[in-house]
């Protein structure tokens, strides 16, 4: 028998989620290394469905960083109260602290993660946002905690000729801090404010990898759009996000244990359902590093 060849080692199953996005793969082990091949054929699967998810991954959070390695640098992410103290690069989106212990519905990281109940995409906030993540359901919720995708290529191209017009070529500001005025969250301080400066982002950006245009907006942190009004530049991201969330653009996601989704962040947007604060949710993020700024369209 001869050997296999490196493109036959992993069968890969791919099953289409929703008609905009989002494909279950089987055929991976995250444990085991990937092979190259295989990588490659991954990494042409997420940019077609631009988000996957692996079911029965149970995998250790060192596992989970290592497979992230394949398609990029994984983030230490900039507050200590977020990241994993055991592992750097895990982001942790969790209402149980590292103890085990469950949180408040007041303590201020659920009161943080609570705000991605609203459409946002991740990091958009830096000068040169993440590229995607990774999210593994450690212990999932079963009283909501869904989470939800669009598609922000589709969205692009549904808008009016009139909005088209609007964005084109403008950017809008993405802010951490605008987000911490929005839930019962501590201003951030002077200190924090000046490392984490707000950025102006293209408002319609072309892909990097696949060259398409989508739109690009992150209600949570968007507080301005370039030539705008406050009060006009907020009615533009309402609208907008308005149609971001028109359900024949969202995949919704409802988790089992050791599922792993990994998004596209540069043409996706995301939001989690509410869920009951006394129930345990436990997911762990790795988040893949942006190489470059965001490209206008
Ligand atoms: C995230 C996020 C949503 C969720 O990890 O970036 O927004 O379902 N998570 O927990
Ligand atoms: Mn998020």
């Amino acid at each position: 028998m001869s050997a296999p060849t490196e493109a036959s080692i992993a069968r890969l199953t791919v099953r289409k989620l929703h008609p905009a996005l989002g494909a279950e793969v089987r055929g991976i082990d995250m444990r085991r290394p990937l092979d190259a091949a295989t990588a490659r054929e991954l990494q042409d699967i997420w940019m077609e469905h631009l988000v996957l998810v692996f079911p029965g991954q149970h995998v250790t959070d060192a596992e989970h960083v290592a497979f992230t390695r394949y398609f990029g640098e994984p983030e230490i992410f900039h507050q200590k109260i977020i990241r994993s103290e055991r592992v750097k690069e895990i982001f942790r989106v969790s209402n149980v602290n590292e103890d085990g212990v469950l949180m408040p519905p007041d303590h201020p990281v659920a009161q943080q993660l609570s705000l991605a109940q609203f459409w946002h995409t991740d990091s958009s906030y830096r000068e040169i946002p993440c590229t995607g993540a990774l999210l593994h359901g450690v212990e999932v919720s079963r009283t909501g905690g869904e989470t939800q995708f669009t598609n922000m290529y589709l969205v692009y191209d549904a808008l009016s000729e009139d909005l088209k017009r609007q964005i084109e070529g403008r950017k809008a500001q993405h802010d951490f801090g605008h987000m911490h005025t929005q839930a019962n969250l501590k201003p951030l301080t002077e200190e924090e404010k000046a490392a984490m400066p707000p950025v102006w982002q293209p408002m319609v950006r072309k892909h990097p990898v696949t060259g398409r245009k989508a739109l690009y907006i992150s209600p949570i942190y968007n507080d301005a759009v370039e030539g705008m009004t406050p009060d006009d530049s907020r009615r533009l991201i309402v609208e907008l996000t308005r149609i971001a969330a028109d359900p024949r653009f969202v995949y919704t996601h409802r988790w089992e244990t050791d599922d792993v989704l990994m998004w596209d962040n540069r043409c996706t947007m995301h939001q989690v359902t509410p869920f009951d604060p006394r129930e345990r949710r436990v997911m762990h993020r790795t988040t893949i590093m942006g190489q470059d700024r965001v490209m206008a369209a």
